[in-house]
């Protein structure tokens, strides 16, 4: 049932801060830094000294890997690939040390990434899922793995299922990075307390969307759109432009923040706006340069960040605020 919301995807969008507690519940004792995954305890061992993590996935399932990278590189000291499901399964993929495949999908049956799984196990790698739907054949397949519990996807455009895969990939992180302990019991437990936080955080955030709206509307009538971002943003910003286009057919394309100076700036002008997904955080000064790049070009500017200050009103045509919240989370909330 769609319970009075327009559409599928708009209900399940609305249900991003149930999906953080569904993805949560009973899986972490968040003042004491702890993360328990039942699905993993038998492969526990294995992950704890793994010196590389490969990430498959397609689509936004792969973006939800890549911001993942980031989490699991920057607090569980875990070196980390991403691929594509379409590309690894036919390429050769050279092995060094001990290594395993994480598949990422909501269905579990997307075939690109299930052939990667399978060539994943025949190199004897171990292969890990995040899978949303229980008793698909990549849930079957893989030695061992996480579910997210989000509940069916209706809606083809996945919303609700890429917020509990990063859901996920948050408390994997927390598991791995104390497991190898390389991430202290005080930061873990400030990142779950964080967690634990966040559906109240979202439900707030969502409680009123009326600038979202508006902003929306001035935006419509245009046929292009630039998403940029910078770390864990940067993901963010390709499953923006990915989201954008496969919805409204409106040409949209994603950049890391400072990739766009290398040549694609040339595509800028008062009819390519440019959306900046730039919280503040530590790269933040960065990501104001490049509006500024953006602005030279007379491209209209619409930033989502994080702080009230009046300062970023001078250098963009428009803000939409987000709630502020632990670096690792932050994600979640600019992707909703
Ligand atoms: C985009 C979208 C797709 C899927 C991709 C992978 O909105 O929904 O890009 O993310 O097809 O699907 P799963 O996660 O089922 O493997």
């Amino acid at each position: 049932q769609k319970q009075g919301y327009e559409h599928f995807m708009l209900k399940e969008i609305h249900e991003a801060a149930e999906v953080v507690k569904n993805t949560t519940r009973g899986r972490m004792i968040a003042k004491e830094g702890r993360v328990k995954l039942g699905g993993l305890e038998v492969v526990l061992d294995q992950i704890k000294s793994l010196d590389r993590l490969v990430i498959v996935g397609c689509g936004s399932a792969y973006f939800a890997g890549q911001v993942g990278r980031y989490m699991l590189e920057e607090y569980a000291g875990i070196p980390v690939e991403v691929e594509l499901g379409s590309e690894y399964r036919y390429k050769n993929n050279l092995q060094t040390g001990k290594t395993a495949v994480l598949a990422i999908t909501q269905s579990g049956e997307t075939a690109d990434t299930l052939a990667s799984l399978r060539k994943a196990k025949e190199a004897g790698l171990l292969t890990l899922g995040i899978v949303n739907t229980v008793g698909s054949t990549i849930a079957r397949e893989t030695d061992a793995g996480v579910h997210n519990h989000a509940g069916p996807e209706i809606a083809v455009a996945s919303t609700k299922a890429v917020i509990s895969q990063l859901t996920v990939l948050v408390l994997l992180t927390v598991l791995i990075g104390r497991e190898n302990g390389k991430l202290d019991q005080k930061e873990a437990a400030a990142i779950l307390e964080g967690l634990e936080k966040l559906p109240t955080v979202i439900e707030q955030y969502l409680s009123d969307v009326s600038d979202i709206e508006s902003v929306s509307k001035k935006y419509i009538s245009y046929q292009n759109a630039m998403f940029i971002g910078r770390k864990f943003h940067a993901p963010i910003a390709d499953e923006g432009a990915l989201k954008l286009k496969e919805c409204t057919y409106i040409n949209s394309q994603a950049y890391a923040g400072g990739e766009l100076k290398h040549g694609s700036i040339a595509l800028l002008d008062k009819n390519f706006p440019v959306i900046a997904i730039a919280p503040q955080d530590d790269v933040y000064e960065k990501m104001v340069s490049n509006i500024e790049e953006a602005k030279a070009r007379s491209a209209p500017t619409l930033i989502i960040t994080t702080k009230a200050d009046d300062t970023i009103k001078e250098i963009a045509d428009d803000v939409l605020y987000v709630p502020k919240v632990h670096p690792i989370l932050q994600p979640i909330i600019t992707n909703i």
